[in-house]
């Protein structure tokens, strides 16, 4: 499956913290996306995982030594660096962001990152106390000043079951920071305004209506879009997933309430993603306490929410507004309906009653369909449906 990784190259240098069995799984993870993954060990590195780990997830010989004989010319500090897309440096011990903060060229990974052009990314891992050492702090500071990228560790309980600053980041932190060096940029200066998830309508304390929607579609986009340089506002209904880095996130529960925060926000955007699956209905009455069951039955009474799309689309003063429609049949014509209907620029569709699109899954299948064109996306994960449709929406600026 084509990522954005596809056929970048990434030096990653090992250096030796208890930390390096962590990155064994970052190479494999890079590996599947497609990623050329060269891996440098220091001699310290090679102690704590063996260079047969790295060299069979990475698929590359995996090299140390400055002076071994059977390395031949080619893999010299000089060839390793020179057509890098990012060198990563991890886990980064305080020996080694010394030896970088200093210029110091005394093995073949330092030598490699003095001799390359490419952006350097350093994710600095070891006890807190080291990490918290004014030497290490000012060596983090020079690394900052000669333009590399050192990602702050995080905290909590480390190896040595001291609690401190100086763990490892997750993979998916640092995925995303590689994945924003490697993007062209080309949502620079675009506020995207982008829904997500369910709304829940409440009936009473303890119980909503609501829909399947998990907001992973909509979540995606705001990741893909911060990648690509835009000022992301998120206002999000109730779901599990994480606030996306650098992403600013607005969290409701209604219909009414996602109707507010959509109305505060939009005359600042210059693109709107409504991929929320909005609740069309409410409960006619929110009761104050809780519905006893001991009566032989009880209806409900519904009432409309408000559509905010097609609000939008009566309001919209430049903005390129786009929607989204769930939909069980007749794919295209009720797009193209809602496309006319709601005054958009364009409508992705998904087709519910299929396998592996829509809601939930990781996966989708999307229809594009604007004023001129209708574009049948591949089935593909959502983090790259999220690309396409991004891809679109910028030949249509
Ligand atoms: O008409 P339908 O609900 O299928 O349209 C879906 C699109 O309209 C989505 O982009 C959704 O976010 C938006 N919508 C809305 N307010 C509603 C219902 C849907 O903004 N009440």
């Amino acid at each position: 499956m084509h990522t954005s990784f596809a056929g970048k190259k990434i030096v990653l240098g090992v250096t030796g913290s208890i930390a390096a069995f962590k990155v064994a799984g970052w190479v494999s993870a890079l590996a599947k996306d497609e990623a050329r993954v060269r891996v440098i060990m220091t001699q310290a590195a090679t102690r704590f995982v063996t260079p047969l780990t790295f060299a069979a997830l990475s698929g590359e010989k995996v090299v140390s030594d400055m002076f071994a004989d059977d390395e031949g010319p080619e893999i010299s500090h000089i060839e390793l660096g020179k057509d890098a897309d990012i060198i990563l440096i991890a886990p980064a011990t305080a020996h080694t962001i010394a030896r970088m903060a200093h210029g110091l060229a005394d093995d073949l990974l330092s030598a490699t990152v003095l001799a390359a052009r490419a952006r350097i990314i350093v994710c600095p891992a070891m006890n807190g106390q080291m990490y918290a050492h004014p030497a290490t702090q000012a060596n983090t500071a020079r690394l900052r000043e000669l333009n590399y990228q050192v990602i702050e560790p995080a905290c909590g309980m480390m190896a040595c079951k001291d609690e401190g600053q100086g763990r490892l980041p997750e993979w998916e932190q640092v995925r995303e920071i590689l994945l924003r060096h490697l993007s062209a940029g080309d949502l620079q200066g675009q506020r995207i305004l982008i829904t997500a998830g369910p709304t829940r309508e409440p009936l009473d304390p303890a119980r909503f209506i609501s829909n399947r929607s998990s907001g992973k579609m909509g979540y995606a986009m705001a990741r893909a879009a911060y990648r690509r340089g835009a000022e992301v506002t998120l206002i999000s209904g109730p779901t599990a997933l994480p606030c996306p880095e650098g992403v600013r996130r607005v969290s409701i529960q209604t219909a009414e309430e996602m109707r507010t925060a959509v109305l505060a926000h939009f005359s600042e955007a210059t693109i709107v993603l409504k991929s929320a699956a909005v609740a069309d209905f409410r409960p006619e009455t929110r009761y104050a306490d809780k519905v006893k069951k001991d009566q032989a039955e009880l209806s409900l009474g519904l009432i409309a929410n408000p559509d905010i799309l097609q609000e939008l689309g009566r309001k919209k003063t430049g903005q390129l507004l786009v929607g989204f429609a769930a939909e069980s049949g007749h794919l295209l014509q009720e797009g193209k309906k809602k496309l006319q209907k709601k005054n958009l620029d364009l409508i992705a569709v998904n087709n519910i009653n299929q396998e592996n699109t829509g809601f939930e899954v990781d996966t989708n299948q999307i229809t594009l369909i604007d004023r001129q064109n209708v574009i049948e996306l591949p089935l593909a994960s959502k983090e790259r449906t999220a690309d396409l449709i991004l891809d679109h929406v910028i030949t249509l600026l």
